[in-house]
């Protein structure tokens, strides 16, 4: 169907996705699937969650009624606290808004700090929907490259030395979509100095800095610098249905945050953010039950990571992250190289997913192509290891195969 004239320029603009499409295959009940960026279903705290929304309903005057659109005043209080004890900043609940999920968080973000034709560097793979907000924003994004510790510091600074400075920098530091990758202390140290030394605002986006399953907390950016935005969301330590994220950030920021927020949907669910305070409120309950999580998903990681190095390790080298859900595999210098978009359809009819590392460009560029995100959080460490073993057939097949060069579409919708 051509497109209708009537839709506007930034509707016809969003393109649409050949991943997305080859990933509905995925969808198929024998696939066993490492492409999705959800969380495990039978994580979710369901008798806790019932009991909340009881509490929640009870109160119906605090959780049906409209409310304010920078949120829930006791919820911001919790996540000011919270905030306060990572970080070391004096945070209040006035510092902070409720967001229909992070995902809204950075679309108001990249629409109240910049004006179409701003220039936003971002870690190069990076998180898509954020591209997706900035480039709707009309911002115009840059890639700087990461290794295995995350945003490179040093390319970022001579990369400022060279040209004007951005208006942002996103980041996601803790766990990395898709990476993996954490970015150290001394890094983070050396971001908040650039950005203090160079004017520009950091994103620092942080949901699955909770999910650690080994090592100690790395402080947040927000520590080092108050030119920084924190992202928050409880979509990978309770349910993403519930759609609570919030931000904090300098309260000019967070002011018209919610000036704009005001016009996009008056404010976030009431009753998702009550049930939200009925769990957080009890600390020892939450932290207790994101161990738990973080724990499975620790050894799911570890049943996928070595299940694929026994299979595949001479051909990827794969990460070793201390947290999250992902590992990001890369071919090995000098081995027969591999096209993931190509051996992803083979490897849907082998019977698992992954999603191409070109998925997630933040330009143009070809170093990519035969990277790999594997998701280890759905799963269970059984299918994983099944799901390993289909990979390691596909990649046989792909290497039987003559290999034709693949046209490189646009990429989109991929979470
Ligand atoms: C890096 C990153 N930021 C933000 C989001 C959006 O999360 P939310 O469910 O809070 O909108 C995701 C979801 O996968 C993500 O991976």
């Amino acid at each position: 169907m051509t497109v209708p004239p009537h839709l506007s320029t930034r509707a016809r603009a969003v393109r649409s996705s050949e991943i997305r499409d080859l990933l509905r295959l995925a969808e198929r009940p024998d696939v066993i699937s490492l492409a999705g960026g959800l969380p495990d279903p039978s994580g979710f705290p369901l008798d806790d969650i019932r009991s909340a929304a009881d509490a929640a309903v009870s109160e119906s005057s605090r959780s049906l009624q409209y409310t304010s659109t920078e949120g829930d005043k006791e919820l911001r209080e919790l996540l000011a606290q919270r905030h306060t004890a990572a970080t070391g900043r004096h945070t209040t609940a006035d510092d902070v808004v409720i967001t229909t999920g992070s995902q809204q968080g950075l679309d108001l973000l990249a629409r109240a700090l910049a004006d179409p034709g701003d220039v936003a560097l971002v870690e190069n793979p990076t998180y898509l929907g954020a591209l997706q907000a900035l480039r709707a924003a009309g911002i115009d994004t840059a890639g700087i490259p990461v290794d295995a510790d995350g945003l490179d510091i040093a390319m970022l600074a001579s990369r400022l030395d060279m040209v004007p400075a951005p208006r942002l920098v996103y980041t996601v530091p803790t766990f990395a979509n898709p990476t993996g990758t954490t970015l150290p202390d001394e890094r983070r140290r050396g971001l908040a100095r650039l950005a203090d030394h160079h004017g520009f605002l950091v994103i620092e986006d942080a949901p699955y800095a909770d999910l650690r399953f080994r090592g100690s907390a790395v402080a947040p950016v927000a520590t080092y610098s108050d030119r920084v935005i924190s992202l928050g969301t409880v979509s990978k330590t309770l349910a993403p249905g519930l759609r609570v994220g919030w931000l904090i950030g300098p309260r000019p920021v967070v002011d018209a945050v919610v000036r704009l927020k005001q016009a996009v949907d008056l404010h976030t669910s009431g009753l998702s953010q009550r049930i939200v305070v009925h769990l957080l409120a009890r600390t020892d309950w939450f932290d207790a039950h994101v161990a738990t999580l973080a724990a499975r998903y620790g050894e799911r990681c570890c049943a996928l990571r070595s299940a694929v190095d026994a299979r595949l390790g001479d051909r990827l080298a794969i990460t070793d992250p201390d947290g999250g859900m992902f590992l990001w595999a890369t071919p090995r210098p000098g081995a027969a190289p591999i096209d993931a978009r190509e051996l992803l359809t083979l490897a849907i009819d082998a019977g698992t997913a992954f999603v191409p590392g070109d998925a997630f460009a933040a330009e143009s560029t070809t170093h990519l192509a035969g990277s790999m995100r594997l998701s280890f959080a759905t799963a269970s460490s059984e299918e994983l290891a099944t799901a390993a073993e289909r990979l390691a057939n596909a990649v046989g097949q792909l290497d039987g195969r003559s290999r034709p060069k693949m046209s490189r579409g646009p990429l989109s919708h991929v979470r």
